[in-house]
């Protein structure tokens, strides 16, 4: 299996304002690795995760189920956290909790399928904390900008979960970016969505559905995706 956490530079607003760099870097590492490996485990770590996973995936044809680009799982996290914050309760009452779409600001907390202790969510929110929510999601990076210049801790720990699940066979779900082929509707792109890694290792997409505002949201958010693939000066 190999990690691949390589960065060009470092970036302060937006996670694609060194994309052409770490474009080129990611094709790089890409040539090294298929010259080298014949169907290795690939994990993406780098920014913007769906973009280099896209070029990844495109220079060296291995199998997607393959490379999986690791994000959502900690904007999931995120998620999670806000939410507990918000309306008062455990991380660990909280289910089905998943952000979605692009590791960047178009992406998707996908509020109708999250549950509180087995109930709906939407019960127990309003459409302002939806929002709020969304917003201290989406930015927190941001912030940890101004403490420590970069993340770390916890790309590390879900980077783990998912390193221990591959290699002990122990089964594991969680949200990721990975190459769709019509699965929630889009092709050619990489894009959070929720997968399981079975206990024989395997990678499946699971097939959720979510409301239709969602789906339209997470609609945009492949789009987003595509015109950064289509506006880096590489291809
Ligand atoms: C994060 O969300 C910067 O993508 C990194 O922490």
């Amino acid at each position: 299996m190999i990690v691949i956490t390589a960065s060009t530079g470092i970036y302060l607003k937006n996670r694609n304002e060194v994309i052409d760099a770490q474009v080129k870097m990611i094709k790089e590492i890409g040539g090294k690795i298929k010259a080298n490996c014949s169907s290795p485990r690939i994990l993406i770590i780098s920014n913007p995760v769906d973009i280099l996973t896209y070029f990844f995936q495109k220079e060296t044809d291995f199998p997607r189920s393959n490379i999986i680009g690791i994000a959502s799982s900690l904007d999931s996290s995120r998620f999670r956290y806000f939410l507990s914050k918000k309306i008062g309760i455990k991380n660990s009452e909280i289910s089905d909790a998943y952000v979605l779409g692009e590791h960047g600001d178009s992406m998707v907390p996908i509020f109708s399928k999250t549950k509180i202790n087995g109930e709906n969510l939407l019960e127990k929110i309003d459409s302002k904390q939806k929002e709020e929510i969304t917003a201290e999601t989406r930015d927190y990076w941001k912030s940890l900008r101004n403490y420590k210049s970069r993340s770390q801790f916890g790309i590390a720990k879900n980077t783990y979960d998912v390193i221990e699940s591959i290699t002990n066979n122990q089964a594991l779900s969680f949200p990721a970016s990975i190459l769709l082929k019509g699965e929630f509707g889009e092709k050619d792109v990489c894009i959070g969505v929720p997968i399981n890694i079975t206990s024989k290792g395997v990678m499946e997409i699971q097939d959720i559905k979510f409301d239709e505002s969602e789906q339209e949201l997470f609609k945009k958010s492949a789009q987003t995706i595509r015109n950064n693939i289509q506006s880096t000066q590489i291809i």
